[in-house]
């Protein structure tokens, strides 16, 4: 999807954006700051920033962290929070110079990319470090039953809607399968693990996040025929509980260890946000 299409999407959720995202862990945050520091990171280029989930908290940290996102919705409440160092732009066309920052940042936005190969290469452009990215690794297949069960409550709702006529979004897969399969195809220098733990929860609250956030595919479905899909896959799954490991790990494409650009695997496409 074009940058231009994202970012309006964005646009249309951001009202409601950190309303439904649960806030960054502060264990999560202090070791992404450890690590950043460790590294030598100050200046940081959030890619992605939107809200300021992340920029904010780092800021408050000590870190000058300038944000850069496609949409303006998301940049509008940002900058409602006080954050300033805010850039309109495309991921894959950074508007700074080689090495304009300490690093670059991307958390919770490579799943969002058609080409997450060029934006890396652009973040690694202009990060003296090279590009960093909150991630969560998968634990390994077959020891976490649990993450077939997160999905469960998605494929209920697709399940219903299929029975409404709707069929399956084309992009098959949830953020963090994309986010793995990434992992693969650029494995990072170092995978940082900042926070491991197990959680249980009700399928049920899955599905209420699913149906607050107005999934981006699901965006396109009348809100009539989406309600009633949530409700079916609700009486279908009841109570039921998953337990499920998450980790949350700082994957790094460090130009010091790697000895040449992220990008030596291919030129980046040209992406343009206007
Ligand atoms: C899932 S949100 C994550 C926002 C923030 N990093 C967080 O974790 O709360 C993804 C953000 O990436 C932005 N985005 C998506 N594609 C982009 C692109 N090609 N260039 C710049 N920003 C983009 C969206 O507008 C959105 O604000």
């Amino acid at each position: 999807m074009p940058t231009r299409a994202v970012a309006s999407e964005f646009d249309q959720i951001s009202p409601e954006y950190d309303a439904t995202r649960s806030p960054l862990d502060p264990e999560t945050t202090i070791g992404l700051a450890h690590a950043l520091r460790d590294r030598g990171v100050r200046r940081v280029l959030e890619v992605g920033v939107g809200t300021g989930r992340i920029a904010g908290p780092l800021a408050d940290l000590g870190f000058e962290v300038t944000g850069l996102d496609a949409s303006r919705g998301m940049l509008a409440v940002a900058r409602a929070k006080g954050i300033q160092r805010l850039v309109r732009g495309s991921a894959y066309r950074l508007p700074f110079r080689d090495r304009s920052f300490d690093a670059t940042l991307f958390v919770h936005v490579l799943h969002v990319l058609d080409d997450p190969p060029s934006a890396l290469y652009e973040a690694d452009r202009v990060g003296r470090e090279g590009a960093f990215a909150l991630v969560h690794p998968g634990v390994p297949r077959g020891t976490d039953p649990a993450s077939n069960e997160l999905d469960e409550g998605r494929r209920a709702v697709y399940r219903a809607l299929a029975r409404e006529g709707i069929p399956p979004p084309a992009r098959r897969g949830g953020p963090r399968e994309r986010e793995r399969l990434l992992l693969d195809l650029l494995p990072p220098d170092e995978l940082i693990v900042l926070r491991d733990r197990e959680v249980t929860e009700p399928l049920a609250r899955h599905l209420a996040m699913f149906e607050r956030r107005a999934s981006r595919h699901v965006l396109k479905v009348p809100p009539a025929t989406l309600a009633r899909a949530i409700e079916s896959a609700r009486s279908e799954l009841g109570d039921r509980t998953f337990t499920s490991r998450r980790v949350e790990a700082l994957a790094t494409w460090s130009r010091r260890r790697r000895g040449a650009a992220v990008g030596s695997l291919r030129e980046p496409m040209v992406h343009d946000v206007r």
